[in-house]
């Protein structure tokens, strides 16, 4: 993952596993070979690493959270995982193939990661990624939003760690790097949060952050309330909470 979000690594596998199940998806779109060395961009926990490495594919893992990367290498010894900031690394080796799966959108500074990406591709390798596009998580953004500047004065627009951008900006982006756009979709997958009545509560804890730091406990725990409560009618339905997600989805080739 990316940005200084604290992550919890107990919490983002025992309650937050739709993120690798719907990144299974993404593996598919990827479809490695044996043999074939890949670069995976923000691997978390490193649950995706691994159902790559499953094809018989070398794969190096790379995730700027510490506790995640620990977890990772704990997880799947036979993998290499590194501590690294995709906005900015350096890295020896050089792949068929680099992977993200839900971790551009906290990367702030696209045409960075896409320099990285390039530069650490064979001729002929593909990127392969999914994250959050235009208008994702759009009711969380607007009601975390509008109780932060009702309630606390705070200009949430400055506090907001993700960058979501449409099928055209991101296309165009990776033209300009030198990609061969050979597919983009952008979707929306409404995604069922764990834990019915406390799923929005438990989100805004686990990804959240950012947007409460100059809050003190109580005051974060009132405005998560005063948020579930306003986003309510939008997302919550049958018995769940469900947070409004668009992907973006993107293959695109490094020329020969
Ligand atoms: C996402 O996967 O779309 C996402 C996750 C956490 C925060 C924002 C977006």
């Amino acid at each position: 993952m990316g940005s200084e979000q604290v992550w919890q690594s107990d919490h983002y596998d025992s309650k937050l596993g739709f993120v690798s199940e719907f990144g299974k998806d993404v593996v598919r779109l990827l479809n490695p070979i044996k043999g074939e060395r890949i670069f995976d961009l923000g691997c978390g926990t490193g649950d995706l690493a691994h159902e790559i490495s499953q094809a018989g594919a070398y794969v190096t893992g790379m995730d700027l959270s510490e506790p995640m990367i620990k977890q990772a290498q704990c997880k799947y010894p036979e993998i290499k995982f590194l501590v690294g900031n995709g906005e900015q690394f350096t890295l020896d080796d050089k792949f068929d193939a680099v992977f993200s799966n839900a971790a551009l959108h906290w990367m702030k500074s696209p045409q960075s990661v896409l320099a990285g990406v390039w530069n650490h591709l064979n001729p002929g390798g593909r990127f392969v990624a999914e994250f959050g596009g235009k208008g994702n998580v759009q009711t969380i953004v607007q009601t975390i939003g509008e109780v932060l500047r009702a309630d606390y004065g705070l200009n949430d627009a400055k506090l907001n760690p993700w960058y979501f951008p449409s099928i055209a900006e991101y296309s165009t982006l990776l033209e300009q790097q030198g990609f061969r756009v050979t597919y983009a979709a952008h979707f929306d997958r409404p995604t069922k949060m764990v834990d019915n009545e406390q799923g929005l509560q438990h989100w805004l804890k686990a990804f959240a952050d950012h947007f409460f730091t100059a809050l003190s406990e109580a005051e974060r725990h009132d405005a998560c309330s005063r948020i579930a409560v306003k986003a309510r009618d939008e997302l919550f339905h049958d018995g769940s909470w469900y947070a409004d997600y668009k992907r973006l989805r993107v293959m695109a080739i490094k020329p020969k």
